[in-house]
């Protein structure tokens, strides 16, 4: 099969297959605070880390309410911003932080989590999240428009700053990740949870 981008339909596929078909996608779970104070969270799958150095990660926010949505406009606002990491055990919060609510109302309050101040930005990290990164904003780049004039922002920071939950270590200095399990977006509602790790050296190594 194959077809040009958004005749998936008349090609017999109900939903469009980009996002099942670029998967697993990490889910950078954005924590960030409005200039009153209120805290935010929200997690977004077009995410991703995008340089190691200097250590870059970005993620794209789709239009909301004829504007764009509270994590970017926070953003925008102080400039920084902490991607936490959801483990298997923080799935239904996660979820319920994704929920459209008043900018006035803390997703911290309704997921039931706790903000906690980190080190280098005025964004607080979710104290239950296995690891975090502390981010300084780079750049929000519009992306081209649809037909309806709408567009996303791609929201670009420098990682600052790695908190890491040092039961997650080993004797080897590495992080395991089958400790905590990371959340993977697919398609449609499908998730995936890493559990199994394997390694696979370079021809060159
Ligand atoms: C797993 C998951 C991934 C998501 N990824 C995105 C995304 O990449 N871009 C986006 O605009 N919304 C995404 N959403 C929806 C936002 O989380 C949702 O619109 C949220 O209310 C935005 O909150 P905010 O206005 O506080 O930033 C995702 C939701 C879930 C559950």
């Amino acid at each position: 099969m194959f077809f040009p981008t958004g005749s998936h339909k008349e090609n017999g596929l109900d939903f469009n297959p980009l996002k099942a078909i670029v998967a697993p996608r990490p889910i950078g779970w954005i924590s960030s605070i409005s200039k009153d104070g209120i805290h935010n969270l929200a997690p977004y799958s077009f995410f991703n880390a995008v340089s190691d150095t200097p250590a870059m990660v970005a993620f794209s926010a789709s239009p909301s309410g004829g504007g764009h949505k509270d994590s970017v406009k926070n953003i925008e606002d102080t400039g920084d911003f902490v991607v936490n990491i959801v483990s298997a055990a923080l799935l239904d919060a996660m979820n319920m932080s994704s929920a459209g609510v008043a900018a006035d109302i803390s997703e911290f309050d309704t997921a039931n989590l706790t903000p906690a101040p980190s080190q280098l930005v005025s964004s607080p990290y979710v104290a239950e999240a296995p690891c975090y990164l502390e981010c300084k904003l780079w750049k929000i780049l519009d992306l081209p428009s649809a037909a309806d004039g709408t567009y996303n922002k791609l929201v670009i920071g420098e990682v600052v700053g790695i908190g890491i939950d040092d039961a997650l270590i080993t004797d080897a200095g590495k992080i395991d990740v089958t400790r905590f399990k990371p959340a993977a977006r697919l398609g449609y509602k499908d998730y995936a949870i890493i559990d199994k790790v394997f390694e696979l050296s370079r021809p060159d190594d």
